[in-house]
């Protein structure tokens, strides 16, 4: 991501400039007079109100800017973090649409302090995302942007905010690739290049994983030609911890022999966003250098059906030995996470958070508003929502009940891997985890409602959201302080 820093007048040539602006009460004195009045005109008349995530272009010349594109902000009373994020999205896309290379902020009127101007970038870098490496025609839109009038601190929380995006990109690239070019030995492929000095990164394959006795995570990949992978990532910048993170990581999901309806099936290749959120977060805190220890583990298989596929009724057993009865294959996300938890309890974690796209019951409930949160400590659900509530990526709490262990009471095994009916599915999916979880302070955010959309949002673009990233390292930042 390239970002400089300059003052309007050293602007050599931009093809744009970003002038955020209040419905009343601006200042214009970074602008030449005469545009200033064709604004102030503009407002006056009525033909812009300066309403957030509204926007307006206008055409100067003899500047270094053939465009100005006046942004909305709304009413100064009402400005938070989110709404300047939305607006900074809605200039983003503006320049997204018309591919537009290189843009310019003139930010007098957010106020150039970093908690002003940093949501404001944020939102613009993530509805500046597009993702086009499958067409003939490959224009990858990655534009160039310049601030002006941006000094010590704030310089350094914009630089944090542009590595953060980048980190939620690999995210959201790696959810858009489709299943047949991120299986789980190319999503092991994808991890290897995180290594580092600092971040060590181990595939186990199939073998290693029965060695284990990995059973679920088998159980799950056995319909599919494409082997399973473990994936384990080790981040250490410092000696807190560790915090450990799983991503549910089916690369596709097919629903296996319970197979689903193949309306919307093809979506089924963004099943893999926890892992991709768990990435995202692991190389965001190498970048920002976060000095904390953490680990991740993606659990990675394709869940297809097949002569050789795991069938309702079947029993698997996880690494502590507890027993599943497979009512549904479709249930395999909790299969995959019941292994990594197991895995999870070698290192001795201070926390285990998951991420997963885990229920379609998370968006009967929440529609594609908020991801859905459950744990076992208050303390930690608390921080995960106060974490949230910075990032603007929606958490909302479910509970989990001791009742609802009777929902997945089995007959023949320890656990059956569905309740009987739909009823509660969102929450016996936790409740499920929960189980093999045991003592260790956990929490799980189910992100099926929120990983990918259908339509453009405010700061997102239509496909992979890559919800979690910034999340997870606002929750990280939280617990230790930082
Ligand atoms: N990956 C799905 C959940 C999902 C659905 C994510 C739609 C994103 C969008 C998960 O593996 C699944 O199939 N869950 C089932 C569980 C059911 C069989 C108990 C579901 O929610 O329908
Ligand atoms: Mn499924
Ligand atoms: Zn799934």
């Amino acid at each position: 991501m390239k970002i400089s820093f300059s003052n309007l007048k050293e602007i050599k040539k931009t093809d744009i400039l970003l002038f955020p602006l209040f419905k009343e009460n601006n200042d214009y004195q970074a602008l030449p007079s005469e545009v200033a009045e064709a604004i102030e005109g503009l407002l006056k008349k009525g033909l812009f109100d300066a309403e957030l995530k509204k926007t307006f272009p206008l055409t100067v010349t003899g500047k270094p800017y053939p465009l100005i594109l006046l942004t909305g902000l709304g009413e100064k009373e009402k400005l938070n973090n989110e709404r300047l994020r939305e607006a900074g999205g809605s200039a983003g896309a503006y320049c997204r649409e018309r591919a537009l290379k290189s843009i310019t902020l003139e930010p007098s009127n957010i106020g150039d302090s970093e908690g002003q101007i940093t949501p404001f970038f944020e939102g613009m870098l993530l509805s500046s995302y597009s993702f086009s490496v499958y067409k003939s025609e490959k224009k990858t839109y990655r534009p160039q942007f310049t601030l002006r009038g941006i000094k010590g601190r704030t310089k350094k929380s914009i630089e944090e905010t542009a590595k953060l995006i980048e980190s939620v990109f690999l995210s959201r690239d790696l959810i858009n690739t489709p299943s047949n070019d991120l299986t789980p030995e190319k999503l092991a492929k994808k991890a290897l290049r995180l290594g580092s000095k600092k971040t060590k990164v181990k595939v186990l394959d199939r073998a290693a994983i029965a060695r284990e006795g990995m059973d679920a995570l088998l159980a799950v990949s056995k319909g599919s030609k494409n082997p399973p992978k473990l994936i384990i990532l080790q981040y250490r910048g410092g000696n807190t911890g560790p915090v450990v993170l799983i991503g549910k990581s089916i690369t596709f999901d097919s629903g296996g022999i319970s197979i689903k309806p193949s309306s919307g099936m093809e979506k089924m290749k963004y099943d893999m966003a926890g892992g991709a959120a768990v990435l995202g977060c692991i190389k965001a805190a190498e970048a920002l250098d976060l000095p904390i220890h953490l680990i991740a583990i993606l659990p990675a298989a394709e869940n297809m059906p097949g002569g050789s596929a795991t069938r309702p009724g079947d029993i698997v057993s996880t690494i502590s030995g507890k027993t599943i009865e497979v009512i549904n294959t479709d249930a395999e996300g909790r299969l995959t996470l019941a292994d990594a938890i197991d895995y999870a309890k070698r290192f001795d974690p201070e926390y285990i958070i998951d991420i997963a796209t885990l229920t379609g019951a998370c968006s009967v409930a929440l529609g594609n508003e908020a991801a859905a949160a459950m744990s076992n400590s208050e303390e930690l659900m608390k921080k995960a929502v106060h974490a949230s509530e910075k990032t603007g990526e929606k958490l909302w709490p479910m509970p989990l009940y001791e009742e609802y262990r009777e929902y997945l009471k089995s007959d023949v095994a320890d656990i059956r891997n569905t309740g009987t009916d739909r009823s509660g599915s969102l929450v016996t999916a936790a409740y499920f985890l929960k189980e093999f979880v045991q003592e260790i302070p956990w929490l799980h955010i189910d992100i099926a409602s929120v990983a990918w959309t259908d339509r453009d949002r405010p700061y997102i673009p239509k496909g992979a959201s890559g919800f979690g990233v910034r999340l997870l390292i606002a929750l990280l930042r939280e617990i230790y302080n930082l």
